[in-house]
């Protein structure tokens, strides 16, 4: 592997090494070929046409003209870490896989970004943030590929194109935040009201971070432990910052987005400079791996839910400490290509049908993003565990392979890998039953719960905090030019809150709904608290 594993100050780090096309005292050609003058084409005399013959101009201009790959298609701006993750062992009881054993240390890298804007948008907009973390563990890559936000838009993959078209800028003129783009994603989440929890969220303080290094993380969906004697048990992910969590207010963040749009990658990149390196306890929310999938009343498969901690507290697997700038944005923060599907023997996935979606949509999106199937060779998503893989070929492709035919078993290549005895450390696909029934697009009933979860978030938070949701709505439904939408919407605030309801319609002076009876009413109690709890192990 390309990285080198040790920080100057003899922390492991995933950062790689300096790159080797960098080597040498003189400037040459890609080549290698010494170069004398960089600054003056060949001409025919020095007022003369420039030569077609000047190969070190037209390799210059060639290669700038296509320095530039596609963004991502969502999450495209976003700053990068390395770091070390050390575990507490905590964690075998619920599964095997090896980083989460005593004691280990894995390099890691990752990658915090915004959701809506491109590449060049600014930091301290009001939106989720990612938080996505490439383990490189001795058993192959895991990657949790997570947000700052315990709860999501919609519950079904299917509808992922739909939900970021709708807060993408409009096709015609291209503007963020424009007339246009407050009324598509307005339209969107008060027609498809399973997004109404994850709209309070980010309409909280949460969707304005003070930094990427006072930011909760969140893997959202629930997954499968499988311990060393193939229990299972089903689990969420959580990260807690040391920092604990902050949030600019409103008027903090138009200022810093005018004074200074880079300012969570700055914030991040200095503090790692300084010494000052952040860290984050990984932990697990521990429930029953039952039949029905669901946990005091909650469907663990529905991804717009979370289980408050009061519920399943939040158990400590080890802390994870960044500690290393990236050297090179492009090569690294760029490169980088997370997968929900990247898992390790004791790590599986579950049913939830956004997982599902994600499962499919990540290495399909990065063949484009990265120029063809070959991107895992890159320094940055090289494994750290030996690779024996049978692909072949391909663009980019850099690997010498060896052997007569990629295909076990094969009795003239000198022995196969696969025999019996040989899953000693592999993945093992636990046998579960799948579900019985007619083929189907429809989800479960329990997945008719749009607002329980939604007025359970908004009740728990303090007055301040409260008001601030309100002004955030006002805010933004303001900035929709249909009334329609306001109107459509102030029915869901109806359905969530009274008191939130009523402050948003007198903001936008319109007359307050009443609230539908809905599955999931009457609501919870407002008592259970998800900010301002205490540190399981405090
Ligand atoms: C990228 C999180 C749902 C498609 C990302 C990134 C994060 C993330 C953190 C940025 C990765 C990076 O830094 O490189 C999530 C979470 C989800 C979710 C937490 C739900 C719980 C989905 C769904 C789809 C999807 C449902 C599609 C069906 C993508 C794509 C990218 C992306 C295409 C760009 C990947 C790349 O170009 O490398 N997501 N996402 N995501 N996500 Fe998701």
């Amino acid at each position: 592997r390309g990285p080198e594993m040790v920080s100057p100050t003899g922390v492991p780090t995933g950062a790689p090494a300096g790159s080797a096309s960098q080597s040498g005292a003189y400037l040459t050609t890609a080549q290698g070929l010494r170069l004398s003058d960089t600054d003056h084409s060949l001409k025919a005399g020095t007022r003369g046409p420039t030569l077609l013959q000047d190969h070190h101009l037209r390799e210059k201009i060639t290669h700038f003209d296509h320095e530039r790959i596609p963004e991502r298609v969502v999450h495209a701006r976003g700053a990068g870490a390395h770091g070390i993750f050390q575990s507490y062992g905590t964690g075998t009881r619920i599964t095997r896989a090896g980083f989460l054993a005593k004691d280990v240390q894995t390099p890691v890298f990752v990658r915090f970004s915004t959701v809506a804007g491109s590449r060049g948008s600014a930091d301290t907009v009001r939106d989720t943030r990612g938080f996505a973390t490439k383990f490189y563990t001795d058993e192959g890559t895991f990657d949790l590929v997570g947000n700052n936000i315990p709860v999501f838009f919609i519950q079904d993959g299917i509808k992922f194109p739909d939900v970021v078209h709708s807060v993408k800028p409009h096709p015609d003129r291209e503007i963020p935040q424009a007339q246009s783009a407050h009324d598509t994603f307005w339209d969107f989440v008060s027609l498809h009201t399973e997004a109404q929890a994850h709209t309070v969220w980010f309409m909280a303080d949460r969707g304005i971070p003070r930094s990427f290094r006072t930011m909760e993380g969140f893997g959202v969906h629930t997954f499968r432990l499988v311990n060393a004697d193939d229990q299972t048990s089903l689990v969420k992910f959580h990260w807690k910052p040391r920092l604990g969590v902050h949030s600019l207010v409103w008027e903090e963040a138009l200022m810093i987005n005018g004074v200074d749009p880079d300012f969570h990658r700055r914030d991040l990149a200095n503090a790692i400079e300084a010494g000052a390196f952040p860290a984050w306890e990984l932990g697990v929310q521990v429930f029953p791996d039952t039949d029905d999938e669901m946990f005091e009343g909650i469907d663990l498969l529905d991804p717009t839910k979370f289980i408050p901690e009061e519920l399943a507290p939040v158990q400590p697997l080890g802390l994870m400490t960044l500690n290393a700038n990236p050297k090179n944005y492009f090569a690294e923060t760029e490169q980088v290509a997370f997968h929900p599907g990247h898992l390790v023997p004791g790590i599986d996935i579950t049913n939830d049908p956004l997982l599902q979606a994600r499962m499919f949509s990540y290495l399909d999106t990065q063949i484009s993003r990265l120029g063809g199937p070959n991107f895992a060779q890159i320094p940055i998503n090289r494994p750290q565990a030996p690779v024996n893989d049978m692909l072949r070929d391909g663009m980019h492709q850099s690997a010498d392979y060896a052997g007569v035919a990629p295909y076990r078993p094969n009795s003239l290549d000198g022995g196969c890998p696969f025999h019996a005895g040989s899953q000693d450390g592999a993945f093992i696909d636990i046998p579960q039953p799948v579900a019985e029934g007619v083929k189907i697009r429809d989800a479960a009933a329990t997945f008719d719960d749009h607002y329980s979860q939604a007025t359970l978030f908004y009740r728990s938070l303090s007055t301040v905090e409260q008001s601030h949701v309100i002004e955030a709505y006002t805010f933004e439904l303001g900035k929709c030019y249909e009334t329609a939408i306001r109107e459509r919407q102030l029915k869901s605030l109806a359905n969530i809150d009274a008191g939130l309801c009523s402050g948003v319609a007198a903001g936008l002076g319109l007359p307050v709904p009443e609230p539908e009876q809905q599955p999931g009413n009457p609501q919870p109690s407002p008592a259970v608290s998800q900010v301002g709890r205490k540190w399981p192990t405090d």
